[in-house]
């Protein structure tokens, strides 16, 4: 292999070692955060769906995880409770306060899998992952539209709040690819 074949490859195995470990700890800390919800708004239906695509999504990025042997975030116990707990946080705020933490993650998502197909489209190959990412994106975007048709911006301190959610939520991004 020449040393710009043996570097492109790195690059590639770089880019899709931090690809699978943040999808994989974003798609895991939406779980909690659905779950967090569920410990206070019981058997809401509508939150009850988005949890399980999130256990679609999250089952996915486990595959992958082991497939490609990339080591999962040691941030993951962080993102346990964080998760949980900005879920149930809001959720006793209200439902439309849960509704507006559901607004603000799933926009950063959607912006977050956005770039990385945008990423991804610059390599040849990796069909299967490209379109498995194009597909949660839009269920993402799905949960959001869903969270804003139940009225988030209604919810107390909107503003505030879904800036302090997509805060927290993009610091988490971050620090999961690399650590
Ligand atoms: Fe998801
Ligand atoms: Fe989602």
């Amino acid at each position: 292999m020449t040393k710009i074949n043996s570097l492109k490859k790195y690059q590639h195995n770089q880019l899709i070692e931090e690809l699978v470990r943040v999808d994989h700890a974003g798609e895991y800390g939406a779980k909690l955060i659905y779950q967090g919800q569920l410990s206070v708004l019981k058997n809401h239906k509508d939150i009850k769906g988005m949890l399980e695509q999130e256990l679609t999504h999250l089952e996915y990025f486990e595959k992958e995880i082991k497939k490609r042997k990339v080591r999962p975030t040691v941030l993951q116990p962080l993102w346990h409770v964080g998760g949980f707990a900005m879920g149930a946080i809001t959720a006793l705020m209200g439902e439309k306060a849960a509704m507006a933490c559901t607004v603000a993650v799933e926009e950063v998502i959607d912006a977050h899998y956005q770039e990385q197909l945008k990423e991804l489209n610059k390599i040849s190959g990796e069909d299967e992952l490209k379109s498995s990412i194009n597909k949660f994106r839009e269920e993402e975007v799905d949960h959001m539209n869903h969270g804003l048709d139940a009225g988030a911006q209604d919810a107390l301190g909107y503003p505030a709040l879904k800036f302090a959610v997509s805060t927290i939520t993009k610091v988490a991004i971050a620090l999961s690819k690399k650590f």
